[in-house]
C-alpha cells in the first residue's frame, strides 16, 4: 500500500541533496510517495538546519503545529543538523517526535522510521561509501555530495559539531553515480561539500591520492555531462592548480562561489578562517587573471558575508565593504553574527559583543552597497550573448527561462525552448538584478 511523505527542507543544499536520499530511500524501500499536504501525510519529516539560533528556537512549535493538524496515526521525523545538535532532548521536550536522525546519519531512515523514539545522531558515523538512493524521476540538474562534514572549525560554525569531520567520498563511486545520473538524462551536477576543493584530504577506504582538480577533470570527461558546478570551495585552498583548471574546462560553468565572511584580516583571524583579506583579493584577482587567459572574460562570483562578528568594528565594517567593492560580487549571502553553542566565538567575552542595532544598521548597508552593484552589473550585461540551460518554459506567454554559465538567471521573450536545451541568447533588457534576452 502507498504511504504519503511530507518533508521539510530547511538550510543549505547538503540538506537537500539529504532529503533527495530520504525520499528516494522510503519510496523504493517503503513505497511511500511525496505529498505537499502535511494533513495527508502518514509520515512528516522536518530536515532541520540549525547554523544561526532562530530557525532553531522555531522548530519546537513548527513540531506542534504538524502535530495539530496531522492524519490520526501519522508519525513525525526530525532530521538534520539540529537533530545532531540536539538529539535526545528533542524527544524530551516533544512528545509528538517519533524518531530523530541526525544529518550525518540519513542512510538509516528505513531503521529509525521502524524503531519507536529512535535517535541516531552519531557525527562520527561513516556513510562516505554508502550507495547512492537516486531521486525515481531526474531532472536535468542532479546534486551530488563529494564529501561530508568538516574540519576546519571556524569559530562562529555549528557544521562541525553537526556533521562530523570531513570525509571524502571514493571518486570511483562519484565517477560512476555521475555516469548513472548522465544515462537519465541529467546535464548539470552540483558537487556539494563544507570545502569541496579539499576533496581527498581523507578517504575511509584505502584510496589513490586524488585531489578536487583531478576529480573536477574527470567528471567532466563524462559524456552526456556538460556542465559542472560545485559549492562551497575554500579560499584557503583555491591554489593555482585549480584556478587553471576552473578557467580551462568548459565545462566547469563561469561562476563561483567564494565564501568571504569578514573582509577585515583581524575578524578574519578571529574567525579562524585562516586567509586575509589581502589573500583573498589576490585569489580572486589570480581567477579572474586565468580566465582571461583563457579568453572568459566575464567570471560570476558569489559570496557569504557574516557582520556583527565580536569585536567588529566600524573600521573593520568598512574593509568588508571594501572587499564587496572592489570584488563586485554577483551573488551575496549576508547575515547577522548568531552565536552558536560548541563553538569556541560563543566563549567570547560580552564587552567584545556588537550591539544588535549596530548589526542591523551593518547588515542593511551592506545589502544596499550590493543591490546598487548588482544594477550597475546588469546594466553592463546588455549586449552581451551567453549560452543558457534552459530550465522552465510557459507555451502560452511564450518565454522561457534558464541560467547562463554565470548562474544569471535569463528570461528569453518570444522562444518556447525544450527544458534541458542550450540556446545563445543576447541580452537586452536590465531590470535591478534580472536580466532578459533574445535567441540568436
Ligand atoms: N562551508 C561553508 C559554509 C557553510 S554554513 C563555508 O565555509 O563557507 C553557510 C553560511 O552560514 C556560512 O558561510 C556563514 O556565512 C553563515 N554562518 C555560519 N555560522 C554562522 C553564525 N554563527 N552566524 C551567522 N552566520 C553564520
Ligand atoms: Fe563552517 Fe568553516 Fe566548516 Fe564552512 S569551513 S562548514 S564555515 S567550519
Ligand atoms: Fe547546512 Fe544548516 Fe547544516 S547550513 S550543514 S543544514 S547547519
Amino acid at each position: 500500500m502507498t504511504k504519503k511523505l511530507y518533508i521539510q527542507t530547511l538550510g543549505c543544499a547538503m540538506n537537500e541533496r539529504d532529503s533527495e536520499h530520504i525520499i528516494a530511500e522510503l519510496a523504493q524501500k517503503e513505497s511511500y510517495k511525496l505529498t505537499d499536504n502535511p494533513k495527508d501525510a502518514d509520515l512528516i519529516l522536518i530536515n532541520t538546519c540549525s547554523v544561526r539560533e532562530k530557525p532553531e528556537r522555531k522548530l519546537f512549535s513548527e513540531i506542534g503545529q504538524f502535530a495539530l493538524h496531522k492524519k490520526d496515526g501519522a508519525k513525525i521525523g526530525v532530521c538534520g543538523c539540529t537533530a545532531s545538535h540536539l538529539g535526545s532532548e528533542i524527544i524530551k521536550k516533544s512528545p509528538h517526535v517519533d524518531f530523530v536522525l541526525g544529518a550525518r546519519n540519513i542512510s538509516k531512515i528505513t531503521q529509525v522510521l521502524h524503531t519507536p523514539k529512535a535517535v541516531e545522531v552519531d557525527i562520527d558515523y561513516d556513510d562516505s561509501t554508502y550507495v547512492f538512493a537516486s531521486p525515481q524521476t531526474m531532472g536535468i540538474k542532479a546534486l551530488l555530495n563529494i564529501s561530508i562534514g568538516c574540519d576546519k572549525k571556524c569559530s562562529y560554525c555549528i557544521v562541525p559539531f553537526t556533521r562530523g569531520k570531513e570525509i571524502s567520498i571514493p571518486q570511483d563511486l562519484l565517477l560512476s553515480e555521475a555516469r548513472k545520473l548522465a544515462a537519465q538524462g541529467v546535464k548539470e551536477l552540483l558537487l556539494l561539500g563544507q570545502n569541496v576543493n579539499n576533496y581527498g584530504v581523507r578517504f575511509s577506504v584505502p584510496h589513490e591520492r586524488v585531489d578536487f582538480t583531478t576529480l573536477l577533470r574527470n567528471l567532466s570527461e563524462i559524456e552526456g555531462i556538460a556542465r559542472l558546478r560545485f559549492t562551497s570551495p575554500h579560499p584557503l585552498h583555491m591554489n593555482d592548480e585549480f584556478l587553471a583548471e576552473f578557467a580551462r574546462n568548459k565545462k566547469i560553468c563561469k561562476a563561483i562561489h567564494i565564501p568571504l565572511q569578514s573582509g577585515s584580516s583581524k575578524i578574519l583571524k578571529a574567525m579562524k578562517r585562516g586567509y586575509s583579506k589581502e589573500w583573498y583579493l589576490d585569489r580572486v584577482a589570480r581567477l579572474r587573471e586565468f580566465c582571461a587567459h583563457e579568453g572568459v572574460m566575464d567570471v560570476g562570483i558569489g559570496t557569504d558575508i557574516i557582520v556583527g562578528f565580536p569585536g567588529e568594528s566600524e573600521a573593520d565594517f568598512e574593509d568588508t565593504l571594501e572587499v564587496v567593492r572592489a570584488v563586485e560580487f554577483d551573488t551575496m549571502y549576508s547575515f547577522i553574527y548568531s552565536p552558536r553553542p560548541h563553538t569556541s566565538a560563543y566563549e567570547i567575552e560580552s564587552s567584545l559583543l556588537v550591539d544588535a542595532e549596530v548589526a542591523k544598521d551593518r547588515l542593511a548597508r551592506l545589502q544596499n552597497l550590493h543591490k546598487e552593484i548588482l544594477a550597475k552589473k546588469s546594466q553592463r550585461e546588455i549586449g552581451k550573448i551567453v549560452e543558457v540551460l534552459i530550465e522552465n518554459h510557459h507555451t502560452q506567454e511564450g518565454w522561457s527561462e534558464g541560467r547562463s554559465d554565470h548562474n544569471r538567471l535569463i528570461r528569453i521573450v518570444g522562444f518556447v525552448g525544450e527544458i534541458g536545451q542550450m540556446v545563445r541568447v543576447r541580452i537586452t533588457k536590465a531590470h535591478g538584478g534580472s536580466l532578459s534576452g533574445e535567441v540568436v
